[in-house]
């Protein structure tokens, strides 16, 4: 994906300062899925980087990770697999809970969404602190999967999610 393409698509981020509270400058990615060609070039950049890699599941996170990661499932002819919050899926789940910057949150996935050693990408919208993200994986290897990478459409490195990844593969489309 050409870099005039990539500017094109981070010019579709929305700063909204004070979002969820105070302090915190919210990076909206609403105006990037309004435009069609903004949501192709976040696909293409990732895909692109898995050619050739055989994927058989994206897991998706809730909530803005489900858009990402259900076009890029299709995209890569893998399983979509979703990350929710607790108690919003039907069936029996495993689930992890996890530190984030202020309390502790839980991640479930229904049981037996990941075969035993597949190969599975983990598509959030955002890397901040990485926390969300470990748990996914975590779950994915609980299930008996292998965590290839980790996919981000925006990455906040000044808060060091990347490392908290480590040693898994990360890929993000657009950096601040
Ligand atoms: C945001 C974002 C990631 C997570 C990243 O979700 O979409 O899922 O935070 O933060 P971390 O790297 O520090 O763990 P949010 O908490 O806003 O939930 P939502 O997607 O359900 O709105």
């Amino acid at each position: 994906v050409p870099r005039d393409a990539l500017s094109f698509a981070a010019s579709k981020i929305r700063n909204i300062a004070d979002f969820p509270k105070p302090g915190i400058l919210f990076k909206d990615i609403t105006p990037l899925l309004a435009s069609p060609r903004a949501f192709h070039i976040v696909l293409d950049a990732i895909a692109e980087r898995f050619i050739g890699e055989h994927i058989d599941a994206i897991v998706g996170v809730e909530a803005r990770g489900f858009i990402f990661g259900g076009a890029l499932a299709a995209r890569l002819n893998a399983s979509f697999v979703p990350a929710r919050k607790p108690g919003k899926l039907p069936a029996a789940c495993d689930e992890v809970t996890y530190e984030t910057e202020y309390s502790v949150a839980t991640l479930e996935m229904h049981k037996g969404s990941v075969t035993e050693e597949a190969r599975v990408i983990v598509v959030d919208d955002l890397l901040a602190t990485g926390g969300t993200a470990k748990a996914a994986a975590d779950l994915v290897r609980k299930q008996g999967g292998y965590v290839v990478a980790y996919a981000f459409v925006v990455e906040l490195s000044f808060l060091g999610g990347r490392d908290r990844l480590m040693p898994v593969k990360v890929e993000s489309v657009i950096q601040y």
